[in-house]
């Protein structure tokens, strides 16, 4: 086998570097090591490949980083996540939605006055082209609101023409802002088109989460208001989901956006990602644990069970590739649970207790201790969600919702990037080396 050895040099003042020799030939590449403003530093392999016809190999990016950005920073070992400098729980607590949107897309908290106009260009983007409603109708009505929302989306870029050069600063901007102010529109007529009942379209009146929550449970026939109560917990769940790094579904939307594919085409590839179990869709995945594990006595079998290197099953919700520390949006998530279900008179919700019994029987088990697995941010998500009165097939669509002005201002980012290229990675080859053609009168 043959060895190599990494060694990280950088006297006193001089730039840090990383060598590379292999043993078996002596040969070595000496690489520059990069510091970021927060977090690791990297070692830049680009030159990697073409000085040692070496690929380095990490499946599921483990310890790769694909790109420079400045949106987000998680620090997952104190439990840490930042948006553009601001910790999640002050943004959570004193700031809104559209401020986080704002400061995604711009890097900094808006002005007054710069509050007022985004405000108002998402607004009066929340309408979506009338057409649109028939292309609801061919969903079948039990269809996933996620299946809908990923066909919607990307059929966007059939509707939205003049905002899809990508090339072109002011295109860029409009779409990502139709795309944040036409969510929730999207989002909640496909609940209604799911339930058979009428759409309702947005309200310039109302704010964003308040909007939101009226398209989804108000009617035609009668006066429906929100109580600023849910629309604060609504407006607060937004931002706990706004971006998160380079996630799985963020990566998707990069690669996806590294081709040059127009913006809606991007947003709809994340979408489709962030729907899997193990990413946005534990959030519904945690409800239907929770309802199968059904009572507290019943919680020590699954834990033993998420322990079994046999058994596939996980316990949903628990674990994050960087949190090793407890995931900061799942306890501003507990807290508003709290919040919500006091509000609505829910004091003994069976599930939030069950929830919180599992939740304390797993941190005190040896298995999750010594595997850092924490509660995060999908664990509670879903008890508030339901509590507000949506069905568990809605959990992953509040979070695409939310995720879109993270995905789109990660877009943004790579397009707006020099270095940036299409995403093309390598591999490791297994399969068989070259062979001539067998006829098949010769196959046996
Ligand atoms: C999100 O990346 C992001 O930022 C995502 C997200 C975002 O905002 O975009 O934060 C949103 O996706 C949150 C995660 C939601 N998913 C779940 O709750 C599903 C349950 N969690 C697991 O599937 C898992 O924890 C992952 C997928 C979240 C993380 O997986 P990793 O980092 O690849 O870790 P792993 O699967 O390699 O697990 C490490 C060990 C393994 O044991 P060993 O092989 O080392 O013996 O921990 C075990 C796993 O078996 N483990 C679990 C577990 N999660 C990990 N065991 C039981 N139950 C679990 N939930």
């Amino acid at each position: 086998m043959a060895e190599t050895q990494l060694d990280v040099k950088g006297a006193q003042g001089a730039p840090a570097t990383a060598t590379l020799v292999d043993n078996t030939t002596g040969k070595s590449v000496t690489m520059p090591i990069i510091e970021g403003s927060e977090g690791p530093k990297v070692i830049d392999i680009r030159k990697l490949y073409g000085e040692t016809k070496m690929f380095t190999f990490d499946p599921g990016f483990t310890s790769t980083a694909s790109c420079e950005s400045g949106l987000t920073f998680i620090d997952g070992d104190v439990g840490m996540l930042l948006h553009g400098g601001y910790s999640i729980d002050e943004l959570a607590d004193k700031s809104d939605f559209m401020e986080v949107c704002y400061l995604l897309l711009y890097g900094e908290l808006p002005t007054r006055t710069q509050k007022a106009d985004f405000v108002h260009a998402i607004t009066y983007h929340s309408m979506l082209q009338e057409q649109l409603r028939s292309f609801y109708s061919g969903f079948r009505r039990d269809a996933h609101p996620m299946a809908i929302m990923v066909g919607v989306v990307g059929a966007l870029s059939a509707f939205y023409h003049d905002s899809t050069d990508i090339r072109d600063e002011h295109q860029r901007m409009v779409a990502s802002r139709r795309l944040i102010a036409k969510m929730p529109t999207i989002a909640a007529w496909a609940y209604k088109y799911s339930i058979g009942q009428p759409f309702i379209y947005p309200n310039n009146k109302m704010g964003y989460a308040e909007n939101f929550l009226h398209m989804m449970f108000a009617t035609p026939c009668e006066d429906y208001v929100v109580h600023p109560v849910l629309s604060r917990a609504m407006d607060k769940i937004f931002i706990l989901h706004a971006d998160h790094e380079q996630n799985a579904s963020t990566s998707t939307v990069r690669l996806a956006g590294s081709s040059h594919a127009n913006p809606f085409a991007c947003i709809a590839a994340g979408i489709a990602c962030l729907w899997g179990p193990a990413h946005g869709g534990a959030n519904e995945a945690v409800l239907k644990m929770l309802e199968e594990i059904g009572d507290v006595s019943h919680v020590d079998q699954y834990v033993k069970r998420a322990k079994d290197k046999d058994d596939p099953f996980r316990l949903m919700g628990f674990g994050h590739r960087v949190y090793k520390n407890y995931d900061p949006r799942a306890t501003v998530m507990r807290q508003t649970c709290h919040e919500v279900l006091d509000h609505l008179g829910i004091k003994d919700e069976p599930l939030l207790k069950l929830a919180m019994a599992l939740e304390k029987i797993a941190l005190e088990d040896e298995y999750f201790i010594e595997k850092k697995l924490y509660p995060n941010v999908d664990f509670y998500s879903g008890i508030i969600l339901r509590a507000m009165g949506f069905p568990n097939t809605m959990f992953t669509v509040i979070f695409a919702l939310a995720r879109t002005v993270g995905w789109i201002s990660q877009w943004k980012e790579m397009i707006e990037d020099p270095i940036q290229k299409i995403g093309r990675p390598r591999q490791l080859y297994v399969g068989e080396p070259r062979r001539g053609y067998v006829p098949l009168d010769d196959r046996g």
